[in-house]
């Protein structure tokens, strides 16, 4: 009976100090502000959950950075900040909620040491940025099997640049849609390259009764992953104004 009682005890304290803390990355531009220090304490009245700061670099849930990644949540200081969540837990998500929430919004523009306001918010639908990890040594191979594979119709590069097919979308055409990252991922399902395309281990072969009209394009799942890691480092197409999407 008595040994019940301790773990009742036990469990619900260790379950809470697990839950009730996040570890949050601050460059120091940042801290230099004082803002973390007129922030960080509203959310954790509001929320009871405690913002421990670590410093860029070590494990941490939540990472404010000038690198596009994750969403923008304050402009100031000489720049864009985005908060980019490293560990999808509910308190993580808990802070990336309030933060861009009505109240984190007067949270943060309410900071004005010398009565002014020092960081303002984002346009209400900055885009989020997909964050595709580069590797240079994929994204090399991946130009050149683009050349290779995609290149009869699609300008890939400068090195096919009057090569392609008018009609055809460049990749850095394709490269300005948000979903970019998709659309390649499924090309192979997008018209009109069902008709021609096969992935090894992924597509079903041809239908002996309609045969690929023209040379077929043949790929492995690795190719395309190379190909995406390539079409990550291409700069999209500079349209003026955003691409609306068909
Ligand atoms: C035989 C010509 C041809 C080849 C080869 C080809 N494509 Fe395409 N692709 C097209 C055409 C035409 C379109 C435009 C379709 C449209 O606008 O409906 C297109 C569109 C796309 C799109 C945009 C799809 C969408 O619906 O937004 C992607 C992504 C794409 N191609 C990727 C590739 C990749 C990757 C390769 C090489 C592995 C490749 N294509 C090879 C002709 C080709």
């Amino acid at each position: 009976m008595r040994i019940f009682l301790i773990l009742l005890w036990l469990i619900p304290i260790s379950a809470g100090a697990q839950d009730n803390s996040i570890r949050l990355a601050i460059p120091d531009p940042l801290l230099e502000t004082g803002f973390m220090d007129y922030l960080l304490p509203r959310f954790s009245l509001k929320s009871a959950i405690r913002v421990d700061r670590v410093p860029v670099g070590a494990p941490a849930d939540l990472v404010l950075t000038r690198e596009p990644a994750g969403q923008v949540v304050f402009i100031g200081a000489d720049a864009q900040w985005y908060l980019d969540t490293q560990i999808d837990s509910p308190t993580a998500m808990r802070f990336a909620d309030w933060l861009t929430s009505d109240a984190g919004g007067r949270a943060i523009t309410g900071f004005q040491p010398q009565g002014d306001t020092i960081f303002l918010l984002p346009q209400p639908d900055a885009p989020v940025v997909v964050r595709v990890p580069i590797n240079p040594a994929l994204a090399a191979k991946g130009g050149d099997l683009s050349l290779d594979h995609c290149g009869r119709c699609h300008v890939v590069s400068d090195a096919n640049r009057m090569k392609g097919i008018g009609s055809t979308p460049s990749f850095a055409l394709i490269r300005t849609f948000s979903d970019w990252d998709t659309r390649f991922q499924t090309f192979y399902v997008l018209k009109p390259h069902p008709a021609f395309t096969q992935i090894t281990d992924v597509t079903d072969p041809f239908d002996p009764a309609r045969p690929s009209p023209i040379v077929p394009l043949h790929i492995t799942a690795e190719d395309l992953d190379a190909i995406i890691a390539f079409v990550a480092t291409i700069a999209p197409a500079d349209l003026g104004a955003p691409m609306q999407s068909q």
